[in-house]
């Protein structure tokens, strides 16, 4: 049998790769290992609608999350039989895992219990849910020569000096955290619950003020030293908000093409211009990009039906569908952020941005009306 360990990623069924695709589509079974009896395997959720009009053979053993090893070599002893069962005549398998089968996953330990069936293997990486975090979060993990660590348990062996020598930390299902607040109490740090699901939450704040979290599909990302003040995710965590109608996010294309722009401008000339500096440079790399944008356009603001005389004339429109706001400060406060809610709210548009290049690293908040 050939078997395959693909990686399907965070939970997001777009964040799939098209090899672990193409390989769904034709596998003869599909092995998803779950936490218990009870629930669903949460990577044959994420696959669901790709193999939904395939006859093939689907098997979820329980590898139930316990250190007992007479408890898990029983489970294992099912899993197989299991496996063996209704898999005996297939020539291909894939056994499917959240992220990447090589993080903490039970792929490899799967592959030794089943090695005497195995001809051939092939993994398939998969987006790892640390990166799927720092994606939604919009935070760089580590830049230039700084050292990131990954800590499954902050009771693991040496962990407190990785902790304490690293820049910046993932903690994967964050538990006993007083425990690290003696070292890490002050850094900012972001909570991201579920990333990648419809009720994902991002909470943002000094690792002594976060709460321990309860659902599984939870990481704390840490980055020491951090000189921008922590954002502000509420917008991004409330379900719905920021989707249209189809579900999809709000102009989530156009924006992040539009930070990636402003992510280049900040890497060539970083802080310390004017904004009409940054303004310019932004409208090259839209030019460059094919973006269609506008600059210092004239836009009319209402109170209630009354047109006021004056006009507000934000930095760029970008595609008509996004206000863009250009700063070179400190640091954004609430005030810009206010003033873009009110921009968006006088001109009935619904999406803004605010760019700071004054920042080490570029600031962004993108705001929804
Ligand atoms: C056993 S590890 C598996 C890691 C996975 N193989 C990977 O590559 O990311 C499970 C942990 O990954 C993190 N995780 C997985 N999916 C996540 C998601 N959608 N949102 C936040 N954290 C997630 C959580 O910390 C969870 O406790």
């Amino acid at each position: 049998m050939k078997l395959y360990g693909i990686g399907v990623g965070p939970g997001d069924p777009e964040l799939l790769t098209l090899k672990a695709y193409k390989i769904l589509k034709g596998v003869d079974m599909i092995i998803a290992p779950r936490s218990s009896e009870a629930k669903r395997s949460r990577a044959l959720h994420t696959v669901e609608e790709v193999i939904k009009e395939r006859d093939c053979i689907v098997v979820e053993p329980v590898f139930p999350m316990t250190k007992d090893r007479a408890k898990l070599k029983q489970y294992w002893k099912k899993a197989r039989e299991e496996v063996l069962a209704k898999g005996n005549s297939c020539e291909t398998a894939a056994f499917i895992t959240l992220g990447d089968p090589s993080m903490y996953s039970t792929f490899y330990r799967f592959l030794e219990v089943f090695n005497d069936l195995v001809e051939e293997v092939e993994v398939i990486p998969g987006v790892t849910s640390f990166s799927a975090c720092t994606s939604t979060a919009q935070v760089p993990l580590v830049e230039g020569t700084e050292i990131v660590s990954i800590i499954p348990d902050v009771k693991a062996k040496n962990a407190m000096q990785v902790i304490e020598s690293s820049d910046s930390l993932i903690f994967l299902k964050p538990k006993d955290l007083d425990k690290i607040e003696d070292i890490l109490g002050s850094e900012k740090a972001i909570l991201c619950v579920k990333v990648g699901f419809e009720d994902q939450k991002l909470i943002s704040g000094k690792v002594s003020e976060i709460e321990e979290p309860r659902h599984y599909l939870s990481t704390l990302i840490v980055k020491k030293a951090i000189d921008t003040e922590p954002q502000d995710y509420t917008r991004l965590t409330q379900k719905g908000e920021l989707r249209d109608t189809k579900g999809k996010w709000l102009y989530k294309d156009l924006t992040q093409e539009i930070i990636g722009a402003a992510m280049e401008v900040h890497r060539k000339l970083g802080s310390g211009f004017l904004e009409y500096v940054y303004e310019e440079a932004l409208s090259y790399e839209l030019n460059l990009k094919k973006v269609h944008f506008e600059r210092q356009k004239e836009l009319d603001i209402y109170y209630k039906d009354l047109l006021i005389p004056r006009k507000y004339k934000p930095d760029l429109i970008v595609d008509s569908k996004v206000i863009v706001e250009i700063k070179a400060t400190s640091g954004l406060t609430e005030i810009e952020e206010a003033q873009l809610l009110n921009y968006l709210k006088a001109t009935k548009m619904r999406v803004g941005l605010l760019l700071n290049f004054g920042t080490k690293s570029l600031e962004v908040k993108r705001r929804i009306l």
